[in-house]
């Protein structure tokens, strides 16, 4: 396979570089029951996270990933870098250019961000959340789960739910999922539905439908309240009742098996409820698990190189 240097996007992935990185996940992934979970793939490479937007999972998920694969990593501090005196994004790349680093994880509100950095860096940039646009190693993970959970990805059914008008991960996932075989269904209030809904996924307007479309995944999205200057919905409390993963509709989900996938980070009460989160087909931890030995097979599969 030719190297890439940069993974921007799910939408210039070939199949060859999809199956790819799921596939090498798998022994990545089978460190983890080793005492040593570290293997020298890296040893001599910087791995620098340069998050403009907060992250939980993402940020530390890549930390350790390359921590696993033997990179020094580095963490730039946005808050207490030159970014507040006003520096800007191409100034800071060519900082961390002078520096020689191997790659950059970068995440910035502003879609496009993470492209501009590739222009302007030897380093293998991967995009970890670029405004509405990508998500793509959430998307990579994603896929990577529901294949070890069925065995296989074709014909399964996954329904998307909650805010999928700002949601990189819904672009992304979704995407990922069709291209590989998967049926794919939103639910969404209308204001929170995209124009440009992709004319192979299925709309539902409640959960009448959802049952009805007979899904075996319930992908929930938090409602991405910063991306809102007004809102969208009368209110929390009116958003749970109709949209919510309620008690009544887990034991629904519960009855007929269906299994539970959240990006995170969640917000109790509005999207979902406290006993989503113990529900036993709930993979929502496996999922951080899982974004682990994906992206160290993303770091494996990179190659820092030539500017575009
Ligand atoms: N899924 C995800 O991107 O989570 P963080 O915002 O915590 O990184």
């Amino acid at each position: 396979m030719t190297p890439r240097k940069d993974l921007l996007d799910i939408a210039s992935l070939t199949d060859a570089e999809i199956h790819f990185v799921l596939d090498n996940a798998v022994p990545f992934k089978d460190l983890f029951k080793r005492s040593v979970k570290k293997v020298p793939t890296l040893r001599g490479q910087t791995v620098l996270t340069l998050f403009y937007e907060a992250s939980t999972r993402t940020r530390s998920s890549f930390e350790v990933a390359a921590s696993r694969l033997s990179a020094d990593v580095t963490h730039f501090d946005i808050e207490t870098s030159s970014v507040t005196k006003g520096e800007s994004v191409v100034d800071t790349v060519e900082t961390l250019e002078a520096m020689k680093v191997d790659y950059i994880v970068v995440r910035h509100k502003q879609a496009g961000i993470p492209e501009l950095i590739a222009r302007n860096t030897h380093a293998s940039v991967i995009n970890a959340g670029d405004g509405f646009h990508a998500h793509p190693t959430q998307a990579l993970l994603d896929a990577f789960t529901i294949k070890e959970t069925f065995g296989t990805m074709e014909e399964h059914r996954v329904v998307i739910v909650g805010d999928i008008k700002h949601s990189r991960v819904a672009r992304s996932t979704s995407l990922l999922l069709r291209r590989l075989g998967m049926k794919v269904a939103y639910l969404a209030p209308g204001s929170l539905m995209p124009r440009d809904v992709p004319k192979d996924v299925t709309l539902l307007k409640n959960w009448d439908e959802l049952w009805a479309w007979k899904p075996e995944v319930t992908y929930l999205l938090r409602v991405q309240m910063e991306r809102q200057r007004e809102p969208f919905f009368p209110s929390v409390g009116e958003y749970h009742k109709i949209y919510g993963m309620t008690d009544e509709r887990l034991a629904r989900v519960r009855d007929q098996g269906l299994y539970v996938m959240h990006p995170g980070p969640v917000n109790r009460g509005v999207e979902l409820n406290d006993n989503v989160m113990t529900y036993e087909r709930s993979l929502i931890n496996q999922q951080v698990e899982n974004g682990i030995a994906v992206r160290m097979s993303v770091l494996y599969w990179l190659r820092p190189g030539s500017l575009k």
